[in-house]
This record gives structure tokens, sequence and C-alpha cells, in this order.
């Protein structure tokens, strides 16, 4: 991870008067926090605007990943300003708006259940694992499409680290329950805290990520913060974010979507065009920053790949 210090900034960068005592009282406020770093009492702000509470935005030895797509991206604005994380408010806007009262650090994810090694993983761990930029299409059920710079590792790579049981057929992720940081779990409309099922094998697969950042930095709190999972080929739904809990099952996890409405939203959620949601049809997608909707690919475009996975079942029936 690069951190960003003042030595990092050239004098050639800064110009202008104004500029110029921006970069003073940026030194004065960094002063101030290498002198409360000396008594390890250093307060969440303190280095500045370019660096989150844990002193870094940027994430380093991050390689050009598999199965990304050349499409256009969507814009850094858009991705971040226009989210469903219900933990904040319902509305698009809302996540942006209030998602600043959630901590990451500390944060841990808890790996429990079926497996021969149990751990709990600090996120600086996590941050280690061989990271990649995937830029991958996200399709919500709500029929409008992203293309974004995910930057994350393969879950495979975590799944082998602690090496599931042959009982270990379904994995559950659980988000972060905290009614101080997340105020929209006060309300029901969901059975809190979030929860998500993926089957051992899409868990498995390549394409199946877990997200720590996207467009270069770390992962923007509304986005999911600090680590969420990224399913491509799914409704964006499946993709928990600020996970917590990661818990191997021997039988299928219940889903927090499946519980509010079983009729709308099954298990599988896998992108597909010919079975409609219930109240609208998922034959076509507005791509956020597009004018004309496109039709929707089936696995969201990522057939090629995850079409063995379902092999022989009615995705009609099971959807
Ligand atoms: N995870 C949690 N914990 N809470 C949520 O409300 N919303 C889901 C998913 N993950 C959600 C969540 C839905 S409906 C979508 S479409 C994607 O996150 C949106 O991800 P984005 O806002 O990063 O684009």
């Amino acid at each position: 991870m690069l951190i960003k210090r003042p030595a990092d900034i050239k004098s050639s960068e800064i110009t202008d008067k104004e500029l110029y005592l921006n970069r003073r009282q940026f030194m004065q406020t960094a002063s101030a926090g290498a002198a409360v770093l000396g008594t390890g009492l250093l307060a969440p702000g303190l280095l500045g605007p370019m660096s989150t509470a844990w002193g870094a935005t940027k994430l380093d030895n991050v390689a050009k990943g598999k199965f990304s797509t050349d499409e256009p991206q969507t814009s850094l604005k858009d991705i971040t300003s226009y989210n469903n994380f219900y933990e904040f408010g319902t509305d698009k806007g809302d996540p942006k708006r209030h998602s600043g009262s959630l901590k990451t650090r500390p944060w841990t994810v808890e790996v429990e259940g079926e497996v021969h090694k149990p751990r709990t993983f600090d996120i600086e761990e996590l941050l280690k694992m061989p990271l990649e930029e995937r830029v991958y299409r996200l399709r919500c059920v709500e029929a409008w499409s992203m293309v974004i710079p995910w930057i994350g590792f393969e879950l495979s790579h975590l799944i082998k680290l602690v090496e599931p049981t042959n009982n270990a057929k379904y994995i559950q992720f659980v988000t972060l329950y905290d009614t101080e940081q997340m105020p929209g779990q006060r309300r029901g409309i969901l059975d809190w805290p979030y929860t998500e099922g993926l089957r051992m094998d899409e868990a498995m697969n390549p394409l199946t990520i877990m997200g720590v950042g996207l467009y270069g930095e770390v992962m923007p709190n509304q986005n999911g913060a600090p680590i969420r999972l990224v399913v491509p080929w799914k409704y964006g739904f499946k993709s928990g974010k600020s996970i917590v809990k990661i818990r191997f099952v021997e039988e299928e996890p219940p889903t927090s979507w499946n519980m509010a409405a079983p009729h709308e939203y099954g298990f599988y959620s896998n992108v597909n065009p010919t079975v409609n949601h219930p109240r609208w049809s998922q034959a076509s997608e507005r791509r956020i920053g597009d004018f004309f909707r496109r039709k929707t690919l089936m696995f969201n475009g990522y057939e090629e790949q995850v079409a063995h996975l379902y092999k022989g079942m009615d995705l009609k029936k099971l959807y």
C-alpha cells in the first residue's frame, strides 16, 4: 500500500498562492500528526484530505487481472453517488451522504463453520492477498448497470487457506451489524444483518472476488468498505458489502432478499434476461451514463466462464 506523505508532494506541483497556503496548512497538520504519532495518539483526520483515517487511499501492487471488459468505465462520480446500501438509507444518494459514520479500522473478517482451519483475518492481512484490477459489469436487479474497475483478490485464495471440510457445500457472507454506524439498520426494511450466499463452486469460480477498492483506491464506504463480495454474473444484490463474517455451511443459507421477498428474489439470482422480475422486465438495462437502453446478456455477458456451473438446472424455476 502506498501512503502519500508530505515528502511525496513535489514543490513543482504547487504554484499559486492559494495552493501555497494550502500546502503550509497541510505541512502544519502533518507535523502535528507526526508529533501525535510519536505519542501514539493519532486522531483520524489529522493526516489531511488525501488520506483516510488509517493514512492511505492508493492501493499498491495491483496486477492487471483476467476477465476485464474493455467497455467504457462508469465515472467515479456515478459509481460512488448512485448506490444501494440500505444500511444507510434506501435513496440512491443516501449511502454517499450517510456512510461517513462507518468505521473501517480496526476491521476483521471471521471465517468459521465447515473448515479445518477457522481463522479471523485482519483487514491488513487481506490487503496483502494478490490484488488484481478487474473491470466488471455490474447489473442491478432494478435494470440499470455500470462498468466498475474493481480491485480485489480471488475468493478462492481465501477459501484454500481455511481448508473447507467435505461438508462445506455453501458459503454465507454476513455484513456488519451496528445500528450506531449503520443507522438504516434501525428500520426493519430487511432482516439485519444483510446476508448473502453462494454455492461452493460459484465461490471458487475465478470470476468471484473480494473487492477492496475501485479506480486504484481503497473501497469508498458507500461501495462496501473495507471489503465486499463481487460476483459479476449475478444481480448486484448478491454482492454483500462491508463483510465481517464468512461462514461455510452444509445447507443453502438464508439470504436477506430471499427472506424479504421469496417470490421476487431467488437464491441463485443469475442475470437472466428471460426471467422477468414479477414487477418488471429483465430483458434490457440502462447503463448509467448512456442514453439508450441495451439488451441484457445471459449471465451478464460471462456465459463462457460460468454457464457450466448450471448445466442441467432449470434456471426459470431456480431464479
Ligand atoms: N450489501 C449490503 N450490505 N447492503 C445492501 O443494501 N445492496 C446490494 C449490494 N450489496 C446491498 C449490498 C445491491 S441491491 C446492489 S445493486 C449492490 O450492492 C450495489 O453496489 P454498489 O452500490 O457498490 O454499486
